[in-house]
């Protein structure tokens, strides 16, 4: 079952309710002067130290629940809240949740709103194992929400549940949250307070962040060997409910990544950035190229951006930009996803990419097709392979130019392979997933409803 959030004016008009619950209380900044006051939070990856081999299962993993999921969109007919595989993502947030702090792990996904962690109710956990849940019982600061207050209309309930009895004060708001491969997590819409690291190292507390205390949870995306380690997922998808959204009033509704490739060694750090950095500490700002964010009513969580043209070595294939485009029923599209870790381009534009980069390799081909991919090359003992050049013309005409390894992963020793996949549904939308990602700034700018990138800019954050 497939949930939807519209945003009607009803929803709007608790938007900013939810907005007016969530305070950010750092006592030792001054809370005029919003130019200081950021929050840089460290992304973790799921395994630093994880083989490429054994990355590649985790990829392929991940890869076969968005096939399902592009392939159920269809037939399910009902915009999706999330971006393919929602959960299974490489980049995580540690954050401290509760009063006193519990620490939980969550998988930073763009491609989907809510903020949940797995919760568990007992009273002496004694037994329980630690760090396996949030401790709802043991915080001083949880508090439910009621299912008669605005904010629980923000959030997809279960298909059989009670009425609202707005007397009772002990009937809290029940939610039921989808994601695209039918994964679900389902349990009471909550408020709890944060502790996150500003920039300064400093601890700031936000209070009445607004998320699902997680009771059942099910589907691969959510649980099992993709989750690994994961309490939940931070949703900073454009709706109302997303992290980047009640975090984002406050921090100029702006934010920011940097994902750091993960196979250097030893391994960069990542940052998730909400807000920008004061203008002293930017001594030289490095050029960042903008393209608008587009608006898909029927996907209001998703960050879209529009493909002008495509380019392999230079040479523009001949793409009809509607490929990259959502139609008017709000099919198609292209989505920037910080929770994919490929990237799925729709047909036919993949084929082309796919055959322009068989006629320009010159390396050895070896079969790849076992491991889901159509193009691999043998690169042992050739001590710089050249590989062809993918680059994107977005709307607004910037230009994406990612590095080859951003494209290509080494699969094996000495095996590289084109790391991108086809979406063959037709109401399928294309994905710019995180290993293309990798190394740039990218700035969601939900104001001015604009992406910014840069090849630079990682210096920064
Ligand atoms: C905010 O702080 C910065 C740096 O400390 C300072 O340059 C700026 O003038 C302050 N702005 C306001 C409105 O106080
Ligand atoms: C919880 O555990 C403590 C210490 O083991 C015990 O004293 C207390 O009675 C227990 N409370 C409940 C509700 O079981
Ligand atoms: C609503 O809750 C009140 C107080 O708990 C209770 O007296 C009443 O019967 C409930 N109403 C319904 C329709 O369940
Ligand atoms: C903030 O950073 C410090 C130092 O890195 C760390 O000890 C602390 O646990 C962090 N706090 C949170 C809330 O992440
Ligand atoms: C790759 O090429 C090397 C020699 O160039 C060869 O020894 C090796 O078996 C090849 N690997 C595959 C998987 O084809």
């Amino acid at each position: 079952m497939v949930v939807l959030i519209c945003l009607s004016r009803v929803f709007l008009l608790s938007l900013v309710l939810l907005f007016s619950f969530t305070d950010l209380c750092n006592s030792q900044s001054n809370s005029n002067n919003r130019s200081i006051e950021y929050l840089k939070l460290r992304l973790l990856h799921k395994d630093p130290f994880v083989s490429p081999a054994q990355a590649l299962s985790h990829d392929y993993h991940r890869l076969s629940v968005l096939f399902s999921s592009l392939q159920s969109r269809k037939a399910l007919k009902a915009p999706v809240i999330s971006g393919a595989s929602t959960g299974s993502g490489q980049y995580f947030v540690d954050l401290r949740v509760g009063t006193p702090p519990q620490k939980i792990l969550l998988v930073a996904d763009t491609g989907s709103d809510l903020v949940w962690v797995k919760c568990s109710a007992c009273r002496n956990c004694t037994k329980h194992e630690p760090g396996s849940a949030f401790l709802a019982r043991h915080s001083t600061t949880f508090s439910p929400i009621h299912c008669y207050h605005p904010a629980c209309r923000l959030v997809p309930h279960p298909l059989k549940h009670q009425p609202c009895n707005h007397t009772s004060l002990h009937s809290t708001c029940r939610y039921v949250y989808s994601y695209a491969d039918e994964s679900k997590t389902s349990g009471v819409f909550s408020r709890e307070t944060t502790t996150l690291n500003t920039s300064s190292g400093r601890e700031a507390k936000l209070r009445n962040l607004a998320f699902g205390c997680g009771f059942r949870i099910s589907g691969p995306s959510v649980s099992g060997a993709s989750f690994n380690g994961a309490h939940g997922v931070m949703g900073l998808g454009r709706g109302p409910i997303s992290f980047s959204s009640q975090v984002g009033k406050r921090f100029g509704n702006k934010f920011s990544y940097c994902l750091m490739d993960y196979t250097i060694s030893p391994p960069p750090t990542s940052y998730l950035m909400f807000g920008e950095e004061p203008e002293p500490i930017i001594t030289r700002k490095p050029i960042i190229s903008f393209t608008p964010l587009q608006t898909n009513p029927l996907s209001p969580t998703f960050y879209y951006i529009g493909i002008k043209s495509v380019t392999v070595d230079g040479v523009k294939l001949p793409v009809n930009p509607s490929v990259w485009a959502f139609d008017r029923q709000g099919n198609g599209g292209t989505v920037v996803d910080s929770g994919t870790t490929l990237t799925f381009l729709a047909e036919p534009a993949y084929r082309q990419i796919l055959t322009a980069f068989k006629r320009r390799m010159r390396l050895p081909r070896t079969a790849g097709a076992a491991l889901g991919f159509d193009l691999c090359v043998n690169v042992s003992g050739v001590s710089r392979p050249r590989l062809p050049r993918l680059s994107f013309r977005l709307v607004g005409n910037s230009v994406f130019s990612p590095p080859a390894r951003n494209y290509f992963i080494d699969t094996t020793e000495g095996i590289k392979c084109l790391a991108l996949q086809a979406v063959n549904s037709p109401s399928g939308f294309s994905v710019i997933g995180n290993l293309m990602q990798q190394g740039f700034l990218f700035e969601f700018d939900r104001d001015r409803s604009r992406l910014g990138f840069s090849r630079h800019g990682c210096a920064l954050l």
